[in-house]
């Protein structure tokens, strides 16, 4: 029988932020892997959509003053082009707010409520009296009950990487007001996830995919397995069946989506969507170690107490870091995919390649143009590009093509060697260890007609010239063939240069050992352009430079306690009368009413207000800031006022003289 069709899907991404180049190690070695597969032969189906749903959209979508739908739409736009952009090329790339995944949202819960997996319990859950709320997700800040890191709601992203449960975090703060929340009950609804340890523990012995998936999530349940609060008090999701003011956590509906995007894909496709997710299947999922948790633990339970096929394979990522440093906008530390990458005018190739190649999949990967730019350098400009100009360049100019003659049985069995190794570590999920075998292939090339000097014996011996070329173009074939899935767009650049017509993506990876026909090959021009050491150091300059205005951010605003903020003493005053500071043309001299006391104040609105109209108008002054001369005139007091052109703030309705700003 043959074995079920392979369905490969991404970690999808949230619609709250450009991509970065984080997320490309989810989307280019998954993008490779398809790639390898379908040219080894495979029937592949590659999904992936945006995640729409979830308090940090809703927070950013706030912020932004838009709805949630509407940053949602910005945002896949931009991930649907930037994968593009890096040929990372799906089949399918859906929204999960599209009715989709609602509807088999929906279907699923409704399933797993008819089978008996979910009940309602009350939950203690975080709620701030201020902005009269409940605090679901990531409006909430703490810390982490396991290991004590500051975490943020749903989950302990600076420690142990655990999921936390609503009402699970210590000392929980409203993330919106600074609030300290408090906990009150509401009815929620539960997933029976205990029930499936013992079902995960022997799952996830034989998961395929990476080590890390299945070892993280062992470690986890060992233990202990809690059952899952499934459902949230948010408008923006997909409403819980029956139930108008909760949605499902968006937990439950992202990877859902891979279900939807899938049927979406077949429904234009004529194909049959269960082939993929009902019983026996290939479905292998390409995430970064992030979300282990929710892969390998929530979704394979939920799916099986649904009654659909659990994931075959999670291969995990290692994550990101830029500069040593954890990913962190505010901090500085990232690299923006579009204006800081493929904006500059680098090649998508190039990235692919560092990303796949660099350190093994499961490791971290520690970012920085210094290294990236050594890499590019010394490996696929000085082995690969070097091999192949070297090949053509002679091809062409003493043999006006191909030369006729049979390959060397030595060369073919070199060839049939590194395809064997580069399959045996793609099916592995081993991608450095594919590229690395591929560089070797080109390596060898390139040693191979260093020693066998073909313009040398060409003086001497045509025919023997003509054999080594021969064998050369050969291998820069099977190289061509094999880095395809690593870097499409300078593959067929190649492929060209071979003297092919056609998409090399036409051919299976077997024809790498097929004769090159032999027609003529024109004058090669370099493949790949180096690096330029100036253009790396103004790369990183830019990196070093937003890291240092971040910092500097950061100095400028350090974090107060609120006890700190109590000792400003700050009051609505009314201003009595004003005149300019002799001799000065910025400075005004005021009298201000603070409730009962009179203070002199001195302050640089010359530019902005003439005295007169002033007078009469209510302020806001911090009246405890010690006392300064200025210009020689006693200040006692500050008024404040926003922006380079010293806009007054101002009470928006009548208050009392005096009145205590808090
Ligand atoms: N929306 C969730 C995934 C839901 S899947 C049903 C999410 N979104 S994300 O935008 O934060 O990340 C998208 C993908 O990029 C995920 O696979 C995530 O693991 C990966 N990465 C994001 N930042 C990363 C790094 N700094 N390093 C490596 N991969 C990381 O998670
Ligand atoms: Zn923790």
């Amino acid at each position: 029988m043959n074995p079920p069709p392979l369905l490969v899907t991404c970690g999808l991404p949230y619609t709250n932020g450009p991509c970065h180049l984080g997320h490309l190690r989810t989307y280019v070695p998954a993008d490779a892997y398809v790639r390898y597969m379908r040219r080894a032969g495979e029937e592949v189906v590659f999904v992936c959509g945006s995640d729409n749903h979830g308090t940090p959209i809703v927070v950013s979508a706030e912020e932004a003053g838009v709805s949630p739908r509407a940053l949602s739409e910005r945002y896949h736009k931009h991930f649907d082009d930037t994968f593009r952009r890096m040929e990372v090329i799906f089949d399918r790339f859906g929204m999960t707010d599209d009715p989709a995944t609602h509807l088999r949202t929906k279907a699923i819960v409704s399933r797993l409520t008819e089978n008996g997996y979910i009940y309602k319990q009350i939950v203690h859950q975080a709620y701030c009296t201020k902005c009269k709320r409940f605090l679901p997700d990531r409006y909430v800040e703490g810390v982490c009950p396991h290991c004590g890191t500051p975490a943020r709601g749903d989950e302990c992203d600076q420690g142990c990487g655990r999921h936390l449960e609503p009402g699970e975090i210590k000392d929980p703060v409203c993330k919106v007001c600074g609030t300290k929340a408090e906990f009150r009950d509401q009815e929620h609804y539960f997933f029976r996830l205990s029930e499936f340890r013992e079902f995960l523990l022997s799952y996830l012995e034989t998961l395929r995919g990476t080590s890390n998936a299945r070892n993280y999530a062992i470690g986890w349940i060992k233990d202990e397995l809690h059952d899952w609060c499934i459902t949230r008090t948010l408008e923006w999701g997909v409403k819980f069946p029956g139930c108008d003011d909760l949605v499902v956590y968006v937990w439950v509906d992202a990877p859902i989506g891979y279900i939807a995007f899938t049927e979406e894909w077949a429904k234009g496709a004529g194909k049959d969507w269960k082939r993929y997710w009902c019983g026996e299947n290939r479905v292998t999922h390409f995430i970064g170690g992030d979300i282990i948790y929710h892969h390998s633990i929530f979704w394979p339970a939920l799916l099986k107490a649904a009654g659909y096929g659990v994931p075959h394979a999670i291969v995990a990522s290692g994550m990101v870091k830029v500069d040593d440093h954890k990913f962190s906008k505010s901090r500085g530390y990232v690299v923006w995919t579009n204006d800081d990458y493929l904006d500059k005018g680098l090649p998508a190739d190039y990235l692919r390649y560092y990303l796949l190649a660099y350190t093994s999949h499961t490791k971290e990967l520690n970012f920085s143009w210094k290294v990236f730019s050594e890499r590019i350098n010394n490996e696929v400009v000085n082995i690969f590009g070097n091999f192949v100009y070297r090949t053509l360049f002679f091809a062409h100019k003493e043999f006006n093509g191909v030369p006729s003659c049979p390959v060397d049985p030595v060369i073919i069995a070199e060839i049939e060697k590194s395809l064997a190794t580069v399959d045996g570590y793609m099916r592995e999920y081993e991608f450095k260890g594919a590229v690395d075998a591929i560089m070797a292939l080109a390596a060898f090339g390139n040693t191979y007609i260093q020693t066998h000097a073909p313009w040398k014996l060409i003086k001497t011996d045509r025919d023997a010239s003509a054999q080594v070329i021969r064998n050369c173009i050969q291998i820069a074939q099977a190289v061509t063939l094999l880095i395809e899935p690593v870097m499409p767009a300078k593959a067929q650049e190649c492929w060209t240069m071979l003297g092919y017509t056609d998409n090399v993506t036409d051919h299976p990876l077997s024809d790498a050992t097929c004769p090159v026909p032999e027609t003529s090959i024109k004058a090669p021009s370099p493949l790949f352009a180096k690096m330029e050491e100036e253009q790396v150091k103004e790369l990183d300059a830019l990196l070093q430079k937003r890291v240092a205005q971040a910092n500097k951010k950061m100095e400028m605003i350090p974090m107060v306690t609120f006890e700190e903020f109590q000792k400003l003493d700050i009051r609505t005053g009314n201003v009595l009368s004003a005149e300019p500071v002799p001799k000065s043309n910025k400075l005004l001299k005021l009298q201000v009413d603070i409730g009962g006391e009179i203070r002199q104040i001195v302050a640089g609105m010359q530019q902005f207000y003439k005295p007169e109209e002033l007078v009469g108008k209510d302020v806001v002054v911090v009246t405890n800031l010690a006392p300064a001369k200025i210009f020689g005139v006693e200040s006692n007091g500050m008024i404040l006022a926003a922006g380079d052109s010293a806009s007054l703030l101002v009470p928006l309705r009548p208050v009392e003289t005096g009145s205590k700003i808090r």
